[in-house]
């Protein structure tokens, strides 16, 4: 376990904005920054950071909250492990004991296959510049591809040595476990039971995810073999999911956002050699065509995309298809062509950075007309097959969403085309309308996932995006009966206002004096006094835990929550402090004339607790009333007297709570929250 200061160093060091934008494409918006949803599937930006107040808030689904939480969320990380993964980004030490045996059986099967992965690289990379085998067969192939020993290194290439078992044995031997190997991918069991390397005699290339862990491997061959396949890679695994990985990503991401664009190439190779040329916003899709997954890991960091192909157009038609699917996810998309017998591998080794950058530039047409030239081209003067083609355009700008783009894409067509635009206009509203209502019929008849549907909906149709009050609070209120709202309203009364002091008027009846206490103190006895515990475990604990703390006067509840070692505590702490919306509904009306903060602070403590109270004795009624209907109290003289006597008593306390809020000014109505 990590201790308190480390976590409150932690959090004082780890800034949202920077965390965030590791993942995230951000730009200003006056105080805060926004960018698209990381957790859930947006065109139009609704994620904000504030760094003002080091948060993070999705006002499309909710999500929101600290940035450890931000990384437990996004890397799928437990609590102690994002704030390892936060530490390491601000170099701050962690002193962290040798795992018990246990422990290490413990430790999830996720876990247990990356380190496997870090464990088979450093082994690969090793391999490729510390043994002979590697330097003479590895190394001398990479230098024979033009790659320079610093590009080697930052994308870890390495190298499997040509033994089948040369990585296997010395694993087993290391004490890691066969099973876990075999699940990983880089070696397979044979049918006797023995571990072989998937990798052998390949130079080896790592896929590392958006935060640069290793989550699978390509090989490639070395000789040119028609019996073997160019490239071997890493099975689909517990951890590894092809769809949803593209290569390069990890090194590309932060100049993607800079040039707010992204060229995609297909090999691994056309991406290394590019950087290497110094043109570092590229990634590779690995030979697939792109996937929806893809598609939105681009688009996290941007909305242009530029196709670096070959100049052979067969490969071309093979992927038009696939671009639809940029295109409906709302990217804009340019094409760029090599010169014949090029691919961007070889382009970029032979010209400088300049040289390529001006070519793209130079070369680049949009995607729509692109397609229609391809296709215009081999149709010629057929008028069925040009009908087609049309037809295939159309398509393709039916999927876009932006409407303004389209219609610019319809008048360019109608131009290339020779067609006229109304006809265009129509047949594209035509087949968006078909496709809305499929997707209707598919969400109504419940038989497709409801994530994928959403993803197909035509968005012009803007989706209402819901405020952030109505996300988390009503949510949670929608969870949790009224008096467990009123708790959590009072949890983040007390983080925001726990170390205040409240000023207590003197209580004539009583004979008591006025005085001033904190306003954790004030709630704590205020509650004792009366017997009342909390209802919600959660909340039980904050208020139980901050009350321990009344005294002590450095206490500042929203940090010590906030850091709390407990991730639920630290996330609910975040949320509530972020959410402006319960307090202000309380607070809102009878707006108080007081300016005296301490005397205010007094007057909403009060409304809280007798809002909270009057909800429990709304409860206890209840409960009383159900008894005196009961026959077998009703039988029982004695019993149905002591009930009434009860009954009698909680009318009266309602009837005095009532007073109580008259006597404040402020009815009971502004609590029906
Ligand atoms: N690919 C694969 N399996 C194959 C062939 C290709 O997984 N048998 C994938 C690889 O990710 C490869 C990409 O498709 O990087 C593109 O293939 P290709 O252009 O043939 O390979 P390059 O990466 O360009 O490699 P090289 O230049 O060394 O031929
Ligand atoms: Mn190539």
């Amino acid at each position: 376990m990590i201790d308190r200061d480390t976590i409150e160093q932690i959090m004082d060091a780890a800034k949202i904005e920077e965390v965030v934008s590791d993942f995230v494409a951000l730009r200003r918006r006056g105080v805060n920054l926004i960018g698209l949803c990381p957790f859930h599937n947006e065109k139009t930006p609704s994620f904000t950071v504030s760094p003002a107040k080091n948060l993070y808030k999705c006002f499309g689904c909710g999500k929101g909250g600290k940035p450890v939480h931000f990384i437990m969320e996004h890397e799928q990380l437990s609590y102690p492990d994002a704030l390892r993964w936060l530490a390491k980004k601000y170099h701050i030490e962690i002193k962290e004991r040798e795992l018990t045996n246990e422990e290490r059986q413990a430790q999830s099967l996720r876990e247990s296959m990356f380190v496997i992965n870090q464990y088979a690289q450093q082994f690969f990379v090793d391999t490729l510049s510390g043994t002979q085998e590697g330097e003479a067969i590895g190394m001398s192939y990479f230098r024979r591809r033009g790659l320079r020993d610093e590009t080697i290194k930052k994308f870890g290439l390495g190298y499997s040595p040509e033994k089948r078992d040369t990585f296997a044995s010395t694993a087993l031997k290391a004490g890691y476990n066969a099973e876990l190997i075999a699940k990983t991918g880089v070696c397979y069991s044979t049918e006797d039971g023995r571990l072989i390397d998937r990798f052998w005699g390949r130079v080896t290339f790592p896929v590392h995810t958006i935060s640069g862990k290793v989550v699978a491997f390509g090989g490639r061959i070395l000789q040119s073999n028609p019996k073997a396949a160019k490239y071997v890679n890493s099975p689909e695994s517990e951890i590894y999911h092809k769809s949803d990985h593209l290569y390069g990503l990890y090194f590309s991401k932060q100049a993607i956002m800079q040039h707010d664009c992204c060229i995609l190439v297909e090999g691994y190779l056309d991406v290394i050699s590019m950087h290497q040329a110094g043109i570092q916003n590229v990634v590779a899709s690995s030979g697939t065509s792109l996937t929806t997954g893809q598609i939105r890991l681009i688009h996290r960091f941007t909305s242009n995309v530029t196709l670096l192909y070959d100049g052979d157009k067969a490969g071309i038609k093979a992927s038009l298809r696939g671009i639809d699917m940029l295109l409906e996810e709302g990217m804009n998309i340019n094409v760029v062509l090599l010169p014949e017998g090029e691919d961007p591998d070889s382009y970029a080794q032979s010209h400088s950075s300049e040289e390529v950058e001006e070519y793209i530039k130079r070369n680049k047409v949009d995607f729509i007309r692109f397609k229609t030239n391809l296709l215009l081209d081999e149709v010629g003067d057929d008028p069925v097959r040009r009908a087609s083609l049309i037809g295939d355009v159309v398509r393709s700008i039916a999927v876009i969403p932006n409407d303004i783009l389209r219609s610019e894409y319809i008048k360019k067509c109608s131009e290339m085309l020779n067609v006229g635009e109304q006809l265009l206009v129509s047949e594209t509203a035509k087949l968006r309308r078909k496709h809305a209502e499929e997707i209707y019929k598919r969400k109504h008849q419940g038989n497709a996932p409801a994530q994928q549907a959403d993803s197909t909906t035509p968005p012009t149709d803007d989706t209402p995006i819901m405020t952030a009050a109505e996300s988390t609070i009503q949510q949670a209120a929608s969870n949790e009966n009224p008096l467990q709202n009123k708790e959590r309203a009072i949890i983040q009364f007390l983080l925001r206002n726990g170390d205040k002091l409240v000023q207590v008027p003197e209580d004539k009846a009583n004979g008591t004096p006025a005085f001033t206490e904190s306003v954790i103190s004030h709630l704590y006895y205020t509650f004792q006094g009366d017997g009342i515990e909390f209802t919600h475990p959660l909340y039980k604990r904050i208020f139980d835990e901050a009350s321990l703390h009344a005294a002590d006067i450095n206490f500042s509840p929203e940090r010590h929550f906030q850091s709390h070692p407990d991730a639920e505590i630290s996330h609910l702490a975040a949320e509530l402090c972020n959410d402006r919306y319960l307090l202000s509904k309380l607070f809102s009306e009878n707006k108080t004339e007081e300016h005296n903060e301490n005397a205010v602070l007094f007057e909403q403590c009060t409304r809280l607790a007798v809002a909270y109270k009057q909800n429990i004795i709304d409860e206890l009624l209840k409960q009383t009333m159900a008894q005196l209907k009961d026959p077998s109290v009703a039988a029982d003289s004695a019993r149905y007297m002591e009930v009434m006597q009860n009954f009698k008593f909680l009318k009266e306390t309602q009837q005095a709570l009532n007073t109580l809020l008259t006597q404040y000014g402020f009815g009971s109505v502004a609590f029906n929250i």
